[in-house]
């Protein structure tokens, strides 16, 4: 696809934000193309679509359960909006009660911090300044009274790409008797799911599947008994005035009309990505997360957050560019060279402070600056991140666009347009005419400092 410029050329867009989302395979956008036709209710209808709509749900389902890994015939795939939907809801059935503790980590997106806050008391794993932490350090707080409910780890940070130890965590959850909640929102992409993780929440929109399913994996035993989630039609067996009762799951966990296209996406996209083979998946990744972090690393001015040279990380680098705010950076390359990035602090706050080294009085004044409704000092980094489809040459361009502008921060160039910036969302604009760029094209709300 190509993309206005501030120059006023297009450029074909480079997509470096796979972490973020990632575009459907032609594949998935074929069958859902050939899907919609077919489209009906499931588990509802008596009609000829609505079978056939059942059928392709069903199978999205068991392709969900079967991306898990081997041995999960007593668990059930509960398919829901995202990540974030599923480490809710899981939180929320897990009925966890007064004083129970959740052992989790520093380094998680929030999707697996802020729903276990409301339901139990945490107990974090502390990184280093690498942003990395070893299985001692899990067992540690394994060990530590009260023994926690669950363990609830990301399989992959979504900030440095890091990939934790899952066998040796999982394992040893597992002999302090702690059940294990997998966030794979960014594993699931690029690495096989371990089998032994007792619960794996992850999105379609990451795995090129972006029509609004998601899947939470789970022993059927934990949604057996007590209340469900969401309370409504297509949960229960029988209803009247004053009792309920709820129907066996995986249904009884998903209420109303489920996202039929979004599963069949899915079930697509899994089908596909077990094609292509986890060999080939890995070895391209792995090449293009050594080129990408090699080469920003060699920058001067440019300093890679995370784990250091040799670490396996996935396809992606989250980095500093000393002297250029993260916004403006990530504004630059989408402005004069058609790169598409993300910035901010992706959704793990506590994480990124950690990576940046913010003293508590640098945390203390940026959130009442925040709190004014001032993000321009937010603190943050840019994220280049790879799917399937990136190619060496697109991570070139991107690695040569840093290089510019962390020549020019350094010796005080101007860039060819002015910037300026937005103090409540913080992000910078350029400032001119071209087409895709003029002031009433400035898109609402495309903050990335939010998180
Ligand atoms: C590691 C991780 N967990 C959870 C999420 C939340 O995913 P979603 O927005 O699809 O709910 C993300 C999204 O970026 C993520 O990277």
């Amino acid at each position: 696809m190509e993309v206005p410029c501030v120059d006023g050329r297009t450029r074909p867009y480079v997509d470096l934000d796979s972490a973020a989302s990632t575009p459907p395979l032609p594949a998935v956008a074929k069958a859902v193309e050939a899907f919609l036709p077919v489209y009906s209710s499931v588990h509802r209808g008596a009609g000829w679509k609505s079978r056939a709509s059942t059928t392709a749900y069903e199978a999205a389902r068991q392709a969900a359960l079967d991306f898990c890994g081997p041995g999960r015939a007593g668990d059930v795939a509960i398919i829901c909006r995202n990540t974030t939907e599923a480490i809710n809801h899981l939180a929320y059935r897990l009925e966890l009660g007064p004083g129970a503790v959740v052992l989790t980590t520093v380094a998680e997106h929030h999707a697996n911090l802020l729903p276990w806050g409301r339901v139990a008391e945490r107990r974090f794993v502390e990184c280093g300044e690498d942003g990395t932490f070893d299985v001692e350090a899990v067992v540690e707080g394994l060990r530590t009274h009260p023994r926690p409910a669950i363990l609830a780890i990301t399989g992959a940070s979504n900030v440095t790409g890091w990939l934790p130890p899952l066998a040796g965590m999982i394992d040893a959850a597992h002999e302090h008797g702690v059940p294990v909640v997998l966030d794979a929102a960014q594993l699931a992409p690029h690495r096989p799911i371990p089998a032994t993780a007792d619960y794996v929440a992850f999105s379609g929109h990451k795995l090129y599947a972006p029509f609004g399913a998601g899947v939470l994996v789970g022993p059927r035993s934990t949604f057996a008994e007590g209340e469900p989630f969401l309370a409504g039609g297509g949960a229960v067996d029988l209803v009247d005035l004053d009792g309920v009762v709820w129907t066996a799951p995986p249904e009884r966990e998903e209420a109303g009309s489920p996202n039929v296209v979004g599963a069949v996406a899915l079930g697509t996209a899994i089908g596909e990505l077990t094609g292509f083979g986890w060999d080939a998946m890995e070895e391209h990744a792995r090449r293009l997360a050594r080129l990408l972090r090699e080469s920003l690393r060699r920058i001067e001015g440019v300093r890679v957050l995370g784990p250091g040279p040799g670490a396996d990380t996935l396809p992606m680098a989250t980095f500093e560019v000393s002297a250029a705010h993260h916004a403006y950076v990530a504004s630059r390359l989408s402005a004069e060279w058609g790169i598409g990035v993300r910035h901010g602090c992706f959704c793990a706050h506590p994480y990124l402070v950690r990576l940046l080294g913010l003293s508590s009085g640098e945390v203390e004044r940026y959130r009442a600056e925040v709190r004014r409704g001032d993000h321009s000092r937010m603190p943050g980094a840019v994220r280049a991140s790879c799917s399937i489809a990136t190619t060496e040459a697109e991570v070139e361009a991107l690695v040569a666009a840093v290089e510019s502008i962390a020549s020019d921060a350094l010796s005080g160039v101007a860039p060819p347009v002015p910037y300026e910036q937005d103090p409540a969302t913080g992000d910078y604009w350029p400032v001119t005419s071209q087409p895709g760029w003029s002031p009433t094209e400035r898109s609402v709300g495309s903050s990335c400092a939010r998180g």
